[in-house]
């Protein structure tokens, strides 16, 4: 009697232990496919370059700050011509420009100081991030747009 008590609780015990194992693994598989696709921009080489040089400004989601630093979420600077977006990065920007529909007129520093690889690098991460979609920046095209 004692003893089936004893072999009842080990029962008890092994069954929601694993129950609790066979929950978790279901966890894992059912992960979101939008984490994948940022999980693989949280570890560009961009990221870092955009905490240290772009943040700041146009803050960790790429919204900005109204009134003051433009959003870099689907605006026509980010994701259309490269060379005007390196060209920016590079020599700064400044006069009154309407972005999403909101009117900016301020000073971005240039960041000339930046190698090729850290402009295509974060320029790259921006392009890719934010919900933007939009391709990648080669070394090469931000060498070509410095020489010009
Ligand atoms: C000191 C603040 C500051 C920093 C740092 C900064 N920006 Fe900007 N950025 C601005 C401002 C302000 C404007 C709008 C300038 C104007 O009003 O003409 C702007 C405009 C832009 C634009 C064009 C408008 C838009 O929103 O699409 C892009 C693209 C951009 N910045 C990217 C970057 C990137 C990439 C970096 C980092 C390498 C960076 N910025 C660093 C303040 C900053």
């Amino acid at each position: 009697m004692k003893i089936n008590g004893i072999l009842f609780l080990l029962l008890v015990f092994l069954l929601s232990a694993c129950g609790g194992r066979k929950q978790n693994s279901q966890q894992q598989t059912q992960a979101p496919v939008s984490a994948e696709k940022s999980a693989e921009m949280a570890n560009h080489p961009g990221k870092k370059v955009y905490a240290s040089f772009c943040l700041a400004c146009h803050m960790a989601d790429g919204s900005g700050v109204p009134g003051m630093h433009p959003p870099l979420i689907q605006t026509e600077w980010v994701t259309g011509d490269k060379e005007r977006l390196i060209n920016i990065t590079l020599k700064g920007m400044s006069g009154k420009i309407e972005v999403n529909g909101e009117t900016y007129n301020s000073i971005m520093p240039p960041h000339s100081h930046l190698s090729d690889k850290q402009i295509a690098d974060v320029l790259t991460y921006v392009r890719k991030s934010f919900g933007n979609n939009a391709s990648e920046v080669m070394i090469e095209e931000v060498q070509k747009v410095r020489n010009k």
